[in-house]
């Protein structure tokens, strides 16, 4: 059953059926984003992409198109940059609402260049919010992140108590939130900011160095190949499955859109330390006569990472009635055909 489907989350489906409007999803060939495609075509909806590809793929278009069917022929995607105000303003055109999921995640990429991260994520970021405010959109809605946490130590999360960022990439997030806040202080152009925690699911990348851990691990444990566990495994995660993030961009865009410079806590609520996930994922795989039987080898702490993260998600309960549909054990189910079926057949080249 479809996340949208399920007990608490139909009016919400209704909500966005009622309407034929036109959304704006930057970053739409990435992970979250092809998410948030998926379910507006399955909710009867047009749907802009802007994508650069720097790092989403075509792959995670075309497999939205084998499970929408039909509906995607209301999807049209432009191919350009969130750093090009021509671009943004044509990707707007007759958009009611913009999904801004663009830009370059992982702490570790943006300690190797924190010049390119800072140019996706801020200038890019202030340049579609400038598009998207001339234009007159009813709701933006942005992807914040928990790593503006930073050095706060107390769990869980709450909203309005951050500490110093930890990274550049952490810097950037919290940029976007700092404008954000100014052009509803200036413009009156109202803004959601949804700081999402560790999400994870089908389309996740699991390729490259910057990949994260739940596709890294899982696709490795497919292999047979060694994991690393950098330091001793007690560092623990609010791990979020994307339909969650996609129900809370939904309810962000349509409930009370037009006041203020929100920003919530997207997560499950629930903390899982790297040991307990990487027994999850192992038994998980074993469903699919996956065994995977090497320990993991333990490396040293990652530079720029946080010990403990769990958020409160009263926030986004009370504001616009968020309800997660799925815990990391119910994501990891629905994700893991995606990694068994669909990366085998990536890596067999068909
Ligand atoms: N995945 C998570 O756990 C997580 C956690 C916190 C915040 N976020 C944020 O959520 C958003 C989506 O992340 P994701 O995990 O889907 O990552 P992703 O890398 O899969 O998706 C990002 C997409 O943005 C596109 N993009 C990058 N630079 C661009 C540019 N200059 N112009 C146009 N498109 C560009 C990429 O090609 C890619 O398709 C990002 O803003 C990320 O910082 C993600």
């Amino acid at each position: 059953m479809r996340w949208f489907e399920q007990d608490g989350q139909r009016e919400l489906a209704d909500l966005v059926r009622h309407d034929q409007r036109r959304w704006l999803v930057t970053g739409a060939a990435g992970f979250i984003g092809s998410n948030l495609v998926e379910s507006l075509l399955l909710l009867g909806q047009e749907v802009v992409g802007l994508d650069n590809f720097a790092t989403g793929h075509r792959h995670n278009l075309a497999h939205v198109e084998s499970v929408v069917g039909d509906a995607f022929a209301r999807f049209t995607l432009i191919e350009g940059d969130i750093r090009d105000a021509e671009t943004c303003a044509r990707a707007l055109e007759a958009v009611d609402i913009v999904l801004h999921q663009a830009a370059l995640g992982s702490v570790p990429r943006s300690l190797e260049d924190p010049v390119t991260s800072h140019d996706v994520n801020v200038s890019g970021f202030l340049t579609m919010l400038d598009a998207a405010r001339l234009a007159g959109v009813s709701a933006f809605v942005y992807a914040a992140s928990s790593s503006t946490y930073g050095d706060e130590p107390n769990l869980p999360k709450q909203e309005d108590r951050i500490g110093r960022p930890l990274s550049p990439y952490a810097a950037t997030k919290l940029f976007d939130e700092i404008y954000a806040e100014i052009y509803w202080r200036s413009y009156d152009f109202a803004t959601t900011g949804l700081r999402y925690f560790n999400v994870f699911g089908q389309r996740q990348d699991p390729d490259g160095a910057y990949a994260a851990v739940i596709p890294k691990w899982t696709d490795r444990m497919i292999a047979g190949e060694d994991i690393t566990i950098n330091g001793d495994g007690e560092t623990s995660r609010d791990f979020c499955f994307v339909d969650n993030a996609v129900q809370a961009n939904l309810r962000a865009a349509l409930i009370d859109a037009g006041e203020g410079a929100r920003v919530m806590n997207v997560a499950v609520g629930e903390r899982t330390t790297l040991n307990e996930l990487f027994g999850l994922i192992k038994s998980e795989l074993a469903e699919y006569q996956i065994h995977y039987d090497r320990s993991p080898v333990h490396g040293p702490e990652r530079k720029g990472d946080v010990r403990h993260s769990l958020a409160s998600i009263e926030r986004a309960r009370e504001a616009v009635n968020y309800a997660p549909t799925h815990t990391i054990g119910a994501g990891l189910v629905q994700a893991m055909p995606w990694y068994v079926e669909e990366r085998a057949r990536l890596l067999a080249g068909e």
